[in-house]
């Protein structure tokens, strides 16, 4: 684990209070040329999306050349990115200075799913899947396709940049999902699903003639079509039976991809919000990265609270307002109010640096980067620079 960093300390109200964590030394990270894929995680929400654009961009301005995979950017992020069209495809980034380049693309859950039924069934058969119903709506509905397909495509990336030389550093955002965690545990899941019992029944007479079939199953099934009708039961059948040929390229890729993700060019970035929540699920997924040996760059605590003034502390601010409020001098309202609120702010920030402390005492070799919480949203490439910079302090 790299910890490239170095412990910092802070002044105004906090002074005293030392960050227990080193410091996530980004452009380091970012200028590595041996960093070649960086996979930026964390729950829903936390700002993944922005992150990984922001890394991105940043490295692209200081040299690299770089492809960011996002997946459902906000529309106007997309918009100033240049990628409005969901086609797979990565397009330069308009704008972008210096001397290395960055492409970004959104991730087409559905079209990424079809390409593998392409290449991986005959043209009739893949024909046949792509319109069956069952097909058109759990391939795009079905839990942990998206984060499957991020995967896969990741895996489509990393071929290309191999063969290409357009790309020497793949940024990757991860899907909106409930947990961290799902991205790993996708493949997994579309295992055992796919080796379940309800599919091997579905898939008995898929496999072989009905006379192979047990006599238990061949009542399961004949129970089935009763019940659904032999056109949804054979369209099920099909779907099934499908996804059964493909299965053996879908695991093989995944295990691929699942060893790019250990090799030492490899950084996650965990991003969290500096609350108890989100920074315990964090410490599950920084565990599980170690448990499979994934390299993990450090922790993004997105969103951290700002104090209104560096060089006042709560305390001041309190006793200001109190002596302000006691003259009776409506006059003062205004000021006495902006003291409170920094009062309040000062004991949020507090709390939220003590979060970061407990977690750092249980992960004290995990690089941190504290990223405020800024007035708006970040939703140009100029917002982005900004997040890039403060991020790399
Ligand atoms: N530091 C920040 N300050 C202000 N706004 C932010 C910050 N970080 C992210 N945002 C905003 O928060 C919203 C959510 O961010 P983002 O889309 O990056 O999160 P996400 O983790 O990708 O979400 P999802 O899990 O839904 O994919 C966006 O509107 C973004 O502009
Ligand atoms: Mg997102």
């Amino acid at each position: 684990m790299s910890t490239r960093g170095r412990t910092t300390r802070r002044v105004g109200p906090l002074a005293g209070m030392p960050e227990a964590s080193p410091r996530l030394d980004v452009d380091a990270l970012l200028d590595d040329p041996e960093t070649r894929i960086i996979v930026c995680t964390g729950s829903g929400g936390v700002g993944k999306t922005t992150t990984s654009a922001a890394l991105a961009l940043r490295a692209a301005e200081r040299g690299r050349k770089v492809v960011v995979l996002t997946i459902d950017p906000a529309r106007r992020l997309a918009q100033s990115m240049g990628i409005e069209t969901l086609d797979n495809t990565p397009r330069p980034v308009p704008e972008v200075s210096g001397s290395g380049t960055l492409d970004a693309m959104m991730l087409d859950m559905k079209r990424t799913f079809d390409e593998v039924v392409e290449s991986q069934a005959s043209p009739e058969k893949a024909a046949q899947i792509l319109a069956n119903p069952f097909y058109q709506v759990l391939s795009s509905s079905f839990a942990g396709t998206q984060e499957y397909m991020a995967m896969e495509k990741l895996g489509q990336l990393h071929k290309d940049a191999a063969r290409t030389d357009r790309w020497d550093l793949i940024v990757v955002d991860t899907p909106p999902s409930r947990s961290a965690l799902d991205f790993l545990d996708a493949p997994e899941r579309l295992s055992s699903f796919l080796d379940g019992r309800f599919i091997r029944i579905l898939l008995a007479p898929a496999r072989g003639p009905a006379r192979f079939m047990t006599a238990g199953l061949s009542v399961v099934t004949n129970a089935l079509t009763k019940v659904l009708g032999a056109q949804i039961l054979q369209d099920m059948q099909t779907f099934v039976a499908a996804l059964d040929t493909m299965f053996g390229g879908f695991r093989a890729r995944a295990q691929q991809t699942f060893a790019l993700l250990q090799q030492p060019g490899t950084a996650f970035v965990v991003v969290a919000a500096p609350e108890a929540d989100a920074l315990r699920e964090a410490a599950f997924f920084v565990e599980r990265l170690a448990g499979e040996q994934m390299p993990l760059a450090g922790l993004v605590v997105n969103r951290a609270s700002r104090l209104l003034h560096e060089g006042l502390s709560g305390e001041q601010a309190l006793a200001a307002a109190e002596r302000l409020e006691s003259t009776g001098d409506d006059s003062t309202a205004v000021t006495s109010g902006l003291l409170r609120l920094h009062a309040d702010r000062t004991r949020i920030v507090a709390r939220e640096h003590h979060l970061r402390q407990r977690f750092a005492a249980a992960h004290p070799h995990v690089p941190t980067a504290v990223m405020p919480a800024l007035s708006t949203d970040v939703h140009d490439l100029d917002g982005l620079r900004e997040v890039g910079e403060l991020i790399a302090g």
